[in-house]
């Protein structure tokens, strides 16, 4: 269907709110005619079933072009077109005998009313599923009302971590409520329901969205960490995305397995994600433990130094000499005597942030020696795999983030494995591409690796 008539299609969630005023407007006059003191309202009816009438067909035939959106499938779908087309065909015909057959109409109007106003009613009812997903009206009924519409016992609040279920208490109501709209099923855009674990499971219109284990092969997880501005982020259309700590439970779900219908106790879970779990579950976290490490504090002339140099230099925390050191003008190239100044400064550089420096290979082995240096940005750098080499002294390295680097292969991550503390690298936009990666994170175990090579 063309964009234009998609287009016209979208006003339909505008323009319905028009039939359902003008059949109760119109019904609310017809009883008042009833009444010996509003008999001269009798004539005013034929045009507001009139407006009616034809408010119900414009209504009808935008939502059929609505409909040509694909994802609209299911059983409130179908329902939702029936009783709109049929009501506004009952419409009409009422609109024919109050002009034509007024005997009929002033016999049968009454009942006419009713059954238009019922059927409005369910029509939007079922429309409403569609737009929010058919559990939202009675999510949160009362437990003999949700029976009644066929849903489960409500899950009572978790108040004890290890008690949690990793599917039923966090997964799928964080899918609900961030991708529900979209993927329930009456409405499955790209095929996909998610609102079960077992229609997650079938997945959507290109197959499995998720891979048991494999985080980073499924197709859930890599929609949820592309940019946001890419075309196939998830959620569609700027709806609220899932939040940093979602995406990693989300992450860790998936490759611990799927786990459901257990609970957190019977899983091996670290204290990271035991964090985040309590996080998500609105439970008080265990205080984070905040290790004030202490570092060599650094001569105040030797700061003073760094900054007229150009480099931003800031204090990881009051309780710390840590340093977190960046270039202040981002995109300013680093000149071989900034970098020869963060040597002196090594001691107490935890994190260095070397974005867009204008770095080779060359400039990068200015850097010798970095002991407790935890986080390292290189993106953006024309590094190749032979600059790598200067890492190889960074014992304490952890993070470290190569993106844009578009020289480095495989080759030179081999040198890596060596650094002991290494947790996670970033590779976008380097020469790896995406069929390597699996084999590449197969030979550095336990460290993750994120990234697909940009398009060629
Ligand atoms: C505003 C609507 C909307 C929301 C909200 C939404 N999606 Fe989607 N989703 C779509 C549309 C449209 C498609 C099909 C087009 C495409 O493949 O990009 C799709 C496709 C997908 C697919 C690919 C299915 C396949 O097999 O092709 C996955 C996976 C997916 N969505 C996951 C999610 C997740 C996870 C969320 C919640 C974080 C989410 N979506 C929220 C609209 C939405």
């Amino acid at each position: 269907m063309s964009d234009f008539l998609l287009f016209l299609g979208r006003f339909h969630v505008v323009v319905l709110h028009l039939p359902i005023g003008m059949v109760l407007l119109t019904a609310i006059v017809h009883w008042l005619s009833r009444s010996t003191r509003y008999t001269s309202l009798l004539q005013v009816l034929p045009v507001l079933w009139g407006c009616t009438a034809i408010s119900a067909l414009l209504t009808v035939a935008l939502g059929l072009l609505h409909f040509g959106e694909s994802g609209f499938s299911g059983p409130s779908a179908n329902a939702h077109r029936l009783w709109g087309i049929g009501f506004a065909l009952a419409a009409q015909l009422v609109w024919f005998l109050s002009v034509f057959n007024v005997v009929l109409y002033q016999r049968w109007g009454g009942l006419l009313c009713a059954a238009l106003l019922t059927a409005v009613t369910i029509t939007g009812h079922y429309g409403g599923n569609l737009t929010h997903g058919p559990t939202y009206l009675v999510e949160y009924a009362p437990q003999s009302i949700r029976q009644f519409a066929g849903l489960d016992e409500r899950r009572a609040p978790v108040r004890d971590l290890a008690m949690a279920d990793p599917w039923h208490d966090v997964i799928a109501p964080m899918l609900q409520s961030r991708c529900g709209s979209c993927h329930n099923p009456d409405k499955q855009r790209g095929q996909l329901d998610l609102s079960s674990l077992d229609a997650l499971l079938v997945g959507g219109e290109s197959g499995a969205v998720v891979l048991s284990g494999n985080a980073e092969g499924s197709d859930l997880y890599k929609r949820v960490t592309l940019p946001e501005s890419h075309e196939n982020f998830m959620p569609a259309e700027g709806k609220t995305p899932l939040t940093i700590e979602q995406v990693e439970l989300l992450g860790w779900w998936i490759n611990a397995g799927l786990p459901a219908d257990t609970s957190v106790s019977a899983l091996s879970v670290d204290e990271e994600t035991a964090a985040l779990l309590s996080i998500e579950l609105g439970l008080s976290p265990a205080p984070l433990m905040v290790v004030a490490e202490n570092y060599e504090a650094l001569p105040e002339e030797l700061i003073r130094q760094m900054v007229a140099s150009g480099w931003l230099v800031r204090p990881l925390s009051r309780e710390s000499n840590g340093l977190s050191v960046s270039i202040n003008a981002v995109g300013q190239p680093a000149s071989r005597d900034m970098l020869a100044l963060l040597n002196q400064a090594s001691a107490s550089m935890v994190e260095l942030n070397l974005a867009s420096a204008g770095l080779n290979d060359e400039l990068l082995a200015v850097i010798t020696d970095m002991p407790v240096l935890e986080t390292l940005n290189l993106g953006n750098n024309g590094i190749t795999d032979a600059g790598l080499d200067t890492l190889a002294g960074f014992e304490n390295l952890q993070v470290l983030n190569l993106y844009g680097n578009s020289a480095i292969t495989a080759a030179g991550l081999e040198k890596l494995t060596s650094l002991e503390s290494l947790s996670t690298i970033y590779l976008w936009g380097t020469s790896i591409s995406e069929e390597a990666l699996p084999s590449l994170k197969a030979s550095m175990p336990g460290i993750k690796v994120y990234g697909q090579a940009l398009p060629r």
